[in-house]
């Protein structure tokens, strides 16, 4: 049989024991709301993590470069079929192209890429969806067209095979003279 005292001790060990183990259950549960917080905030506000700093970068520059064009005398000036201020090849509808893709971005920024018809389209619908493109609405086909022409892939890789039945051989003398 314990004597009294033991028995207290016991009780408080036993106590104190609990209570180590229900505060570290209380530590775990803690860490995890953390983290489920967390990852909360960070979903809610991943765009702007991720979109901030492009978003306002291009734009920026676009107004600086805008102001120049807008300065300059040279807003039209075309040379060998290139509108100069924009870097963007000219062509009978250019202000459609003007109005449209260089309102945010310089033109070289355009000028610089290539792309299929449906490359273009989908650089097109991401601007929208995550640039403020607006809707081109009708001028959409003549946009499209107008890229997918001038700003088509270039022609990459390795050249044909030569056709060897349509070469004509010859022999190579090397002992003449
Ligand atoms: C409302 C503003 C806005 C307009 C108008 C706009 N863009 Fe953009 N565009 C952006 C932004 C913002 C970016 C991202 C720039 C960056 O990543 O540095 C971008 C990027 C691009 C890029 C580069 C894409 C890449 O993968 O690097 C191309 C090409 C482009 N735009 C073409 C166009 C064309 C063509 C048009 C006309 C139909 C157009 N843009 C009109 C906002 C716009």
């Amino acid at each position: 049989m314990l004597s009294e005292k033991d028995q207290l001790e016991k009780e408080s060990l036993e106590r104190a024991h609990w209570l180590k183990t229900f505060s570290l259950f209380i530590t775990i549960v803690k860490s995890f709301l953390f983290i489920i917080c967390a990852t909360l905030l960070y979903i809610t506000f991943e765009d702007s993590f991720d979109f901030n700093f492009q978003k306002q970068t291009p734009n920026k520059s676009a107004y600086a470069s805008n102001q120049t064009y807008a300065d300059s005398e040279d807003w039209d000036k075309v040379e060998n079929g290139i509108h100069v201020a924009s870097g963007l090849v000219y062509v009978d509808n250019f202000d459609i192209i003007r109005a449209n893709c260089t309102a945010c971005h310089s033109g070289k920024l355009v000028a610089q890429n290539r792309a299929t018809r449906e490359g273009w389209q989908q650089m097109i619908r991401w601007m929208q969806k995550t640039q403020g493109l607006w809707d081109l609405g009708k001028n959409e086909p003549i946009i499209l067209d107008y890229l997918a022409k001038y700003y088509a892939p270039k022609e990459v890789g390795r050249r044909a095979n030569i056709d060897i039945a349509e070469v004509e051989w010859y022999i190579l003398e090397l002992d003449k003279e």
